[in-house]
């Protein structure tokens, strides 16, 4: 996720910019930048990698200038270079930007821009040329006017060579945060660089536009009237800014699912067709017509997000769909051919397991492309098209928001296939409508953490513990039971509901509870059976259930109701409670929540 520090004041700008960037590491980037207002002229330093690199590069350079921007870049449009790095710069070098966020409609925002010879790939360049365009001595209102045209998110800095003793701060869906200083202000996307100044803030909110001076902070709104903020006190060390004041990553990036899942789906589906359209696939619609496999490639979490896939393209676009787990995939001898489309599935893109897959899979003539969160990782690279996910980085061990938007482009994907072969109009509505309320459910779901955390502390003394789901729904329990084990320790399995009576019904007993998503859908009285039989046996049960279903309560010990979704989408919504469930209990039982024993983040070795 890329992160923005600026400063204006009465010290040299650099060394707090380098500090500041430094303390945004945590975020995850490929390339930083960084320019000074410097002897009037704005003198601008960009990098691949590492901040260490920055730093080398500026060494030489006598920059005591005392206003500048900087940024850490993590790639959305176009790869990882130090051209595509910001500050990106328009009217000759005198204007620049930071930029964190997509603008959606770049590419029509560049029609308007046809003099321009840019030079990166990125939505950013458009928006500083477009500001360029509209400026004629007053910064703001060209701002202003850019950013009316814009749909899409950002939180941004800009600064003109000309305006010494101003910069112009704007947000919309994407953080930025100003630290009060004395003759100083700080403009950050979230308080971690600020701290080491002031703990004075203002928190700019969406649509508000900042004129940022070294004494004051004009504030407007999206009508472009002056609004007076409030400079709140924070109270968090730089650790916990980190984290936003969440006391964990792994809860941080939970609560974080909302935001990222509409950064997944945004632009992505129309209203109009109920459909969806993913470009980066890079096949015709005849040649998405001739496939007639699809088989998802991924470990762990991944495979569990493949396996709400493959229901999804079974049901929407008709296609015949597997998961295989990549380290079987790769010694196995699947067949394939080239209608058979394989997509490797990775948060990280660096999974050595499904990397083999991957060229495995080539070499024997599949359409493979990667469905990937870290752009321009290995795996990106080594297929031939695909779908960022946009999850932004996920720093916790424990994947939780990779899940929700993986199975949020498969479900786009299974949309897009089914409506150019057998999708009618009016299902394909129904879906891209449900789509859209997910966001919103989501943060009632999240809602439900302290109640969780009170189940969480009933349940702990357990040393085992049983997830069942059904349907699409059994996604949901292999990846609430791998939660909970990874980072509880708690042993626990998960099945479908009506493999019980073929074995794991025997280990069921007072010691061994139940946790089984019952959700309405068309599985429900199936579910209700196997949940009787579990209680029959003494079992212990905690249920979830859809918000309005009193016949649940008949059956279980403890409840945890979540809003109804339509039923390819009850992954989305129902994950969610076993993430806070599992995390809670790691934090009750004393575990390290964000780096759990034994695992790494990024497998790349065998
Ligand atoms: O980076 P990847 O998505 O390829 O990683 C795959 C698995 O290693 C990963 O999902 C793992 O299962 C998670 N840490 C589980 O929370």
């Amino acid at each position: 996720m890329c992160g923005i520090i600026a400063y204006i004041g009465k010290e040299p700008a650099l060394p707090i910019l380098l500090r500041g960037l430094r303390r945004l590491e945590y975020r995850g980037y490929d390339s930083a930048g960084v320019a000074i207002l410097n002897n009037g002229g704005l003198n601008r330093v960009k990098t691949m990698g590492k901040i260490d690199i920055l730093s080398e590069k500026l060494k030489d350079q006598e920059l005591l200038g005392t206003m500048g921007i900087a940024h850490t870049r993590w790639a959305t449009h176009g790869g990882v270079t130090e051209a595509n790095a910001h500050p990106h710069s328009a009217l000759n070098g005198k204007l620049m930007i930071v930029h964190n966020g997509i603008i959606e409609n770049y590419r029509e925002l560049k029609n308007q821009l046809l003099d321009v010879s840019f030079v990166s790939q990125t939505d950013t360049e458009v928006l500083v040329h477009l500001i360029g365009k509209y400026y004629s001595g007053d910064l703001r209102q060209a701002v202003e006017t850019a950013l009316a045209q814009v749909r899409g998110t950002y939180g941004l800095v800009v600064t003109h060579a000309d305006h010494p003793d101003k910069l112009i701060a704007a947000r919309m869906g994407s953080p930025l945060v100003i630290g009060v200083g004395e003759n100083e202000h700080y403009i950050a996307s979230d308080a971690t660089p600020i701290l080491a100044y002031t703990n004075q803030v203002v928190f700019l909110d969406d649509g508000e536009i900042a004129e940022v001076s070294r004494e004051t902070i004009k504030t407007f709104n999206v009508r472009h009237e002056h609004i007076q903020k409030r400079v709140e006190k924070i109270d968090w060390d730089e650790a916990q800014a980190e984290k936003q004041g969440f006391a964990h990553f792994m809860l941080k990036e939970i609560y974080d699912q909302p935001t990222v899942f509409q950064d997944a789906i945004r632009g992505r589906y129309n209203i109009i067709d109920g459909t969806a359209r993913l470009g980066g696939i890079n096949l015709t619609d005849n040649q998405i017509r001739d496939i007639n496999r699809v088989i998802f490639i991924g470990c762990g979490t991944t495979s569990y997000a493949a396996m709400a896939g493959k229901y999804a393209f079974e049901r929407l676009a008709g296609i015949p769909a597997e998961v295989d787990v990549a380290s079987e995939f790769r010694y196995r001898d699947p067949v394939i051919d080239n209608h058979t489309l394989v997509f490797a599935i990775s948060q990280s893109g660096e999974t050595a397991d499904t990397l083999a897959a991957v060229r495995e899979a080539k070499r024997r003539g599949a359409v493979v492309r990667g469905i990937v969160n870290a752009v321009g990782s290995t795996i990106a690279r080594e297929t031939d098209g695909g779908t960022y996910i946009h999850a932004g980085p996920e720093l916790a061990v424990a994947s939780t928001k990779a899940y929700t938007n993986m199975i949020a482009v498969l479900i786009l994907y299974a949309l897009q296939f089914g409506r150019l072969r057998r999708l009618s109009l009016a299902t394909g509505l129904r879906v891209v409508d449900a789509l859209r309320e997910v966001a919103q459910k989501m943060k009632e779901t999240l809602e439900l953490s302290e109640e969780i955390k009170k189940v969480a502390q009933k349940y702990s003394d357990y040393h085992n513990m049983m997830f069942l789901g059904r349907g699409i729904n059994f996604s949901v329990a292999l990846e609430g039971s791998l939660k909970l084990k990874e980072i509880s320790y708690i042993h626990s399995e998960a099945f479908p509901g009506g493999e019980m009576k073929h074995g794991p019904l025997a280990l069921l007993c007072p010691e061994f509870p139940v946790f089984a998503i019952m959700t309405k859908n068309q599985l429900y009285e199936k579910m209700r059976s196997n949940v009787e039989e579990v209680r029959a046996r003494g079992a212990k049960v905690i249920l979830l259930a859809t918000k309005g279903d009193d016949r649940a309560l008949e059956l279980a010990d403890d409840v945890i109701y979540v809003p109804e979704t339509m039923e390819l989408l009850e992954p989305l919504i129902n994950t969610i409670p076993l993430q806070l469930f599992a995390y809670h209990m790691a934090v009750i039982l004393g575990k390290d929540v964000d780096r759990p024993r034994n695992l790494a983040k990024s497998v790349t070795v065998e």
